[in-house]
């Protein structure tokens, strides 16, 4: 079949790799229709995330067709259109049992550090991912999703990860009525965070990039307000200058560790690798947030050593929320959501590109050109 082959930082190609195998009474086997690249694939493209194996394939967000399963599946059936939770969860563990699916205990043999992810580093699990024709999808009876009848294949792909991720920024927000929220990034995580503001009453929603294209692409999408740090001499100062100098009730950090608008943070973060990751939107987000407010974070950064200014946490006596998106908890209402036009997420898809040209797809994304904003790719076996 074919397959993403990741060759080392900034290098992907599509190869030829075995048909995955039935490993276990829970797995099944499903046929690829569509996969996305998401902003978290970069870090492991960019080569920022530890033990990401040259041979691995990414991808975890996809849907497609059961084809096998085990003898103990009975969750799903052959031939049923399935959407799968980019979390790799066993539904049986102290934290899956509280709904907290990204913090799976069972799925990851670093158990400690987080639950399993599709086609991640091996920091995560090591499973090969969506950006293929098959996937083995272990405790099969737990993660994939029947697709309900008449749903757009286009709005279930971004149900995988990016739509419960910007749901569950907002949420972890604890936004209240008529609350003032930053969201730092305005990727697809980003826009979706800005969009599912609003549903938790928030009174006025702000965006902060620094690429044209997403901030108008968020302002008409979310609505919102959106601007251009580039364009600030200092985005904390300007964020509490429009908010009567108190700050922000509520920061959502939608950029994770490959931040720019610090060359410190850049030097030490990204090229030198001295500390997982940039942290600059995170430094903005606590900065700027007014005393006593929330800052969630679910951009993802490397497990240990961030600078980050923890003394204005202590001092301004802040709470910071932050997680994998529990995709499986948030499925039921978001599917709902999406039904009832509350929300339009193939919107954000600007892309259709062929699995075989999934090197250009990558490149076009890393590197923000042709106003990409979300891309789907089409693997042959889509056409079943
Ligand atoms: N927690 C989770 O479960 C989860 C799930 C999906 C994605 N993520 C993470 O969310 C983040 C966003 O994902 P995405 O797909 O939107 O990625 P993306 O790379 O498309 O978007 C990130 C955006 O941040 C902007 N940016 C860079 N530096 C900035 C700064 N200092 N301030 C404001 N904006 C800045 C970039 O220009 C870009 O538009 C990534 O870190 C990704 O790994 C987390
Ligand atoms: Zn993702
Ligand atoms: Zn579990």
């Amino acid at each position: 079949m074919l397959a993403m082959n990741y060759r080392g930082p900034r290098r992907v190609r599509i190869d030829h790799k075995p048909y995955p195998e039935i490993k276990h009474p829970e797995d099944a086997i499903v046929r690829v229709t569509r996969s996305c690249i998401c902003g978290s694939d970069l870090h492991l493209y960019n080569g920022n995330v530890p033990d990401t194996r040259v041979g691995m394939t990414f991808g975890h967000e996809f849907i497609g067709v059961v084809e096998v399963i085990g003898s103990e599946v009975e969750k799903v059936k052959v031939g049923d259109n399935v959407l799968v939770p980019f979390n790799v969860a066993c539904g049986k563990c102290v934290f899956c049992q509280q709904g907290l699916f990204g913090n799976c205990h069972e799925s990851n043999t670093q158990a400690s550090a987080v639950g399993g992810i599709f086609g991640y580093s091996h920091t995560a699990g090591g499973y090969d991912g969506g950006q293929a024709e098959y996937v083995r999808v272990p405790y099969a009876n737990v993660g994939p999703t029947v697709i309900p009848e008449g749903m757009d294949p286009d709005d279930a792909v971004l149900l995988t990860d990016v739509v419960p991720t910007g749901y569950q920024a907002a949420e972890m927000g604890g936004i209240q009525p008529g609350d003032t929220v930053v969201v730092f990034g305005a990727g697809p995580v980003g826009i979706m965070a800005a969009r599912c503001a609003w549903l938790f009453g928030a009174g006025r929603v702000i965006v902060l990039d620094e690429v044209e294209y997403r901030l108008e692409f968020a302002r008409n999408y979310a609505p919102c307000e959106a601007y251009n740090f580039k364009e600030m001499d200092d985005p904390v100062v300007f964020i509490k200058k429009i908010t009567d100098w108190m700050g922000a009730d509520v920061c959502i950090d939608a950029v994770g560790a490959e931040a720019s608008g610090s060359a410190l943070q850049t030097i030490t973060g990204r090229k030198l690798l001295l500390q997982a990751g940039s942290a600059t939107a995170l430094h903005w987000a606590i900065n700027s947030v007014k005393k006593g407010g929330i800052v969630s974070v679910v951009g993802v950064y490397g497990p240990t050593d961030n600078l980050v200014p923890i003394g204005n946490v202590v001092n301004k006596g802040i709470t910071i929320r932050a997680n994998q998106t529990s995709v499986k908890r948030l499925l039921p209402r978001l599917i709902e959501h999406v039904q009832n036009g509350v929300l339009n997420p193939k919107a954000l898809i600007t892309h259709r590109v062929p699995l075989e040209d999934i090197a250009d797809a990558y490149y076009m994304f890393s590197n923000k050109l042709d106003n990409c904003i979300k891309t789907v790719l089409i693997p042959p076996s889509a056409k079943g």
